[in-house]
């Protein structure tokens, strides 16, 4: 068996990051939106940086405009997912794109989105389940808001609050209004930080924030005192190396902070952020991980047990995917 073939648990990916290009491209055409400057001339997404990512990534998602769009974009995104051995995926879903921060509009782009996925996971097999994401550059008030349609919308589907966006905007601690109505609502945290923001956003996410998980979190490396208190706190990282990759954070695969934050015994999972966007699959973050470090079988099991036991899931939910990793 190749490791890639191995069954997998994803923490991390966007939404609407996870689309094809095809698929936009299709959406586009139906709309009749003008969307060439998405795209380079082999048609996948074109992007200079982060932030011109973000950008190109936000005018993608500007054809997704109905319930039932994100409907079709779910059913595309699982297919993908199941096709590289996905057997659970935790996704970042934004009433900021979804009704624009209205908690009744919300309500309904969630229902189409869980009817398609509860349709993929019985004709594929994997499970989802969903993370809200305020969006960093959209600022503190509309946080509030997206927090607010999280809160309302919390249970076994909707499992954590986690922010994305520019880590260049503001402080961590900007968001704790928003990170606190999220936890009091039975919400899991987790936040981007230590990917763009260095070991000093880390330290804030930790510190204002409290949260459990952090997306990235790789740039810990730099400050060995981090290093320690992810340890003692048993934070899981939430690793995209492919994406870390491409973003020019490392010039390789070889040179990525994963290898040697797991051996600090720091809790690292792999997961794939905006694969089209990125270039990847599992499957290929997989491959590329077992060429640059020489992990096999056995560390694959390992980190996938690590995403199962950090997954924001229910207790039932849990079992079953350990079942499945230790069945297949
Ligand atoms: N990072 C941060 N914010 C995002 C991303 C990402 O990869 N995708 C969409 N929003
Ligand atoms: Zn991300």
């Amino acid at each position: 068996m190749s490791v890639s073939d191995l069954p997998k648990v994803e923490l991390h990916l966007h939404h609407e990051g996870a689309a094809p290009p095809e698929f936009i491209r299709q959406l586009a055409f139906e709309k009749k939106a003008d969307l060439s400057r998405v795209f380079d001339e082999r048609g996948g997404y074109a992007f200079e940086n982060f932030v011109h990512f973000l950008q190109v990534y936000e005018a993608a998602t500007s054809v997704l405009k109905t319930p039932e769009d994100y409907a079709r974009l779910t059913r595309a995104v699982l297919e993908q997912s199941a096709a590289n051995g996905v057997i659970y995926c935790e996704t970042f879903l934004s009433p900021d794109f979804c009704g624009g921060g209205d908690v009744a509009a919300w309500r309904e782009y969630l229902a189409a989105i869980q009817e398609a996925a509860d349709r993929a996971e019985a004709e594929w097999g994997v499970i989802l389940r969903g993370i809200v994401t305020p969006v960093r550059h959209f600022g503190p008030e509309q946080a509030k808001r997206t927090a607010l349609c999280a809160a309302e919308t919390a249970g076994d589907w909707i499992v954590g609050l986690g922010m994305g966006g520019d880590e260049g905007k503001g402080h961590q601690g900007d968001f704790a209004y928003a990170f606190d109505m999220a936890r009091e609502a039975g919400l899991r945290l987790t936040t981007h930080a230590g990917e763009f923001g260095g070991p000093e956003s880390v330290w804030e996410a930790i510190r204002d924030l409290n949260v459990e998980r952090i997306g990235h979190g790789v740039r810990a490396i730099e400050d060995p005192k981090l290093v320690a208190e992810l340890v003692a706190r048993q934070i899981t990282l939430e690793v995209c190396p492919g994406s870390n990759v491409v973003l020019g954070l490392y010039p390789s695969f070889a040179a990525h902070p994963i290898q040697r934050l797991r051996e600090a015994g720091v809790r690292v999972t792999v997961s794939t952020d905006d694969p089209p966007f990125f270039h990847t699959t599992m499957r290929r973050e997989y491959d590329m991980l077992a060429e640059a470090f020489g992990w096999e079988e056995d560390d694959f099991r390992a980190i996938n047990l690590t995403a199962a036991e950090a997954a924001f899931c229910d207790e039932d939910t849990r079992a079953r995917i350990k079942k499945k990793l230790e069945s297949n």
